[in-house]
């Protein structure tokens, strides 16, 4: 009798709170630090740090006192490194910052090049670029090579356009020259844009995918969806049905023309998706992480900041929704 009492007691203590273990063991297993900022719901919380004006890792943990858990940064493959067949990080990557945060740093490989450029030895030499600055310092590599591939090789960003059978050899070359660094995991991640361009015929079959996520900011006058609503679809169809962990690899939210959302309205979107009030219920089984797009003017034209330049006030407010984990 004691002893069930004792249960409902529990089961009736919320349960976010602020002396309650954090951990994602699934995150863990994937690179995360246990140390990163967590929300109530075990999501891991991490960031796109602006590049203009260049926000290091190390701001964003000193305004809120909690370590971002993932670090994403943009970066492109050129015809420069087809050329020479060699690639370098074409001084892409804040490397000291990176490699001082302790997060996972998200390296989302753009392609300006063709899928048929990317040869086994371009990859092996992005392979290479990674093991010898990262995986070999400790880092962990969520590689989301041509992010968004459906949207910015129907838009033209990506010069191979939709040969869908070259973006899976190209996709291929990636993986199997990266498959023997066990730090560095393949993470596809389309555009939610399925209107344009659907993102199945993309899909690299579950052997040649480690992570999977999409790509989604909600438009905040069209109304705020709950996760389920966002990405329940996507969840099922490639995180759940293939046991694959699932990450937003980068999500914001803006109006629909454009203009910047309120800071309640990035809040709300935040919550939502990381620490909603009634819980990620049967989404938390492969949910690991979301990255923030942490970005403004002049990067980019929409303020999409809930850390970098705001009042103790704003931060608070983010913050409240996470907690330092510990494994
Ligand atoms: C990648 O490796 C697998 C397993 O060895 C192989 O079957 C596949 O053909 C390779 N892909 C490419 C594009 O070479
Ligand atoms: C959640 O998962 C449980 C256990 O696998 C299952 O019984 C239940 O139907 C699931 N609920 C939904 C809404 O999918």
């Amino acid at each position: 009798m004691a002893g069930i009492l004792s249960f409902l007691t529990l089961a009736s203590v919320p349960l976010a709170g602020p002396h309650k273990r954090l951990e994602n063991t699934l995150g863990v297993q994937y690179g995360i630090n246990a140390g990163s900022m967590i929300s109530y719901d075990g999501v891991y919380f991490g960031y796109a740090p602006n590049y203009d004006p260049q926000v290091t890792m190390a701001d964003l943990t000193a305004a809120t006192g909690q370590k971002g858990a993932t670090y994403n940064v943009y970066s492109q493959l050129t015809s420069s490194n087809v050329d020479s067949g060699s690639y370098d990080g074409n001084d892409q990557y804040n490397v000291d910052d990176i490699i001082s945060s302790g997060a996972v740093l998200i390296a989302s490989l753009m392609t300006s090049i063709d899928w048929t450029d990317v040869s086994t030895g371009l990859c092996e030499s992005v392979a290479s670029y990674f093991e010898g600055t990262f995986t070999s310092k400790g880092v962990t590599v969520w590689l989301r090579f041509a992010h968004e591939m459906n949207y910015y090789a129907d838009s033209g960003t990506y010069p191979g356009g939709k040969k869908y059978n070259e973006f899976m050899t190209a996709w291929q070359n990636m993986y199997n020259a990266t498959s023997s660094n066990d730090k560095i995991y393949m993470y596809w991640s389309p555009n939610d844009d399925i209107s344009s361009e659907p993102a199945a015929p993309w899909w690299p079959g579950k052997e040649y995918v480690d992570i999977v996520g999409m790509d989604y900011y909600p438009n905040a006058d069209q109304g705020i969806p709950d996760f389920a609503t966002a990405y329940g679809a996507f969840y099922d169809t490639y995180a759940a049905a293939n046991g694959l962990p699932f990450a937003i690899g980068e999500t914001g939210i803006q109006t629909s023309s454009g203009g910047s959302a309120t800071t309640a309205q990035k809040e709300e979107w935040l919550k939502n998706i990381i620490n909603p009030a009634d819980g990620l219920g049967n989404y938390s089984e492969y949910y690991m992480s979301c990255t923030w797009f942490e970005y403004g003017p002049p990067a980019n034209s929409i303020d999409y900041y809930v850390v970098y330049g705001q009042g103790s006030t704003v931060v608070d407010e983010t913050i409240a929704n996470t907690e330092i984990g510990s494994a």
